[in-house]
């Protein structure tokens, strides 16, 4: 049996972007590359958890030691996180992408003196937030991320409250951290905001593992 901070527990990660086709060639997507939900994935498994990464297109190799579950779009990934609940820790790191198309069912073709098609965009399931309100099922820490170019701190406690976290790692996205190798984290809790400095994507994902780990023992027995 795994020991660690977090052996027997199930982990939850989603990484990555979600892809949201046009049409049977193209799609929809982001800039997230997956290193920050990859790297907790690692993270959460050398601490002991059993952990089911739902991942979205991203060229990263599978993590040791961690069950990954490959998908396209936001609807394929809450059934991913559907089908591996119940969970004690979901950690959202995923962009999942909050509209979709209503997809053609063929190639969109371009024809000459025909105006540009218009997308029609529907709005797509909230996997934080979805995973948040379950009942019985809610595992007993929901983690989201706050990516934004401004008022930062503002978006994540809302975020927290909006969506009925328990912690949001908030982070900068106006300086160039997609796909970069770096992420300056701010944790922001009921409690308050912890900052923390500019770190490797490895080491904000161990720190995170050892604040989960932390977490799940204040709250036993609640
Ligand atoms: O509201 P926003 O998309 O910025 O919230 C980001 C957080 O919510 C991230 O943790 C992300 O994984 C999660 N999210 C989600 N499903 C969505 C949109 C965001 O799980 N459709």
């Amino acid at each position: 049996p795994a020991s660690g901070p977090l052996a027997g527990r199930h982990v939850i990660v989603t990484s990555g972007p979600t892809h949201e086709p046009i049409d049977p060639v193209r799609y929809i997507a982001n800039r997230s590359s997956g290193k920050q939900g990859h790297a907790i994935a690692t993270a959460a498994a050398r601490a002991g958890a059993r952990v089911t990464l739902v991942s979205g297109p991203v060229n990263l190799p599978d993590p040791a030691g961690v069950e990954v579950r490959r998908v396209e779009t936001a609807r394929e990934m809450l059934a991913a996180v559907d089908a591996a609940l119940p969970a004690d820790v979901f950690i959202g790191a995923a962009a999942v992408a909050d509209w979709r198309v209503e997809a053609a069912g063929d190639k969109i073709k371009k024809k000459k003196g025909d105006s540009p098609p218009a997308l029609a965009l529907v709005e797509n399931p909230d996997i934080l937030a979805d995973v948040a309100a379950r009942g019985r099922e809610r595992p007993r820490l929901v983690i989201g991320f706050a990516a934004e170019t401004e008022n930062l701190l503002a978006h994540a406690r809302d975020k927290l409250v909006r969506k009925r976290v328990d912690l949001i790692v908030a982070n900068d996205v106006g300086s160039g951290v997609f796909g970069a190798g770096e992420n300056e984290a701010h944790l922001v809790t009921a409690e308050g905001v912890e900052s923390w400095p500019r770190l490797g994507k490895d080491e904000v994902a161990s720190r995170l593992v050892a604040r989960i780990a932390t977490m799940l023992e204040a709250s036993a027995g609640k």
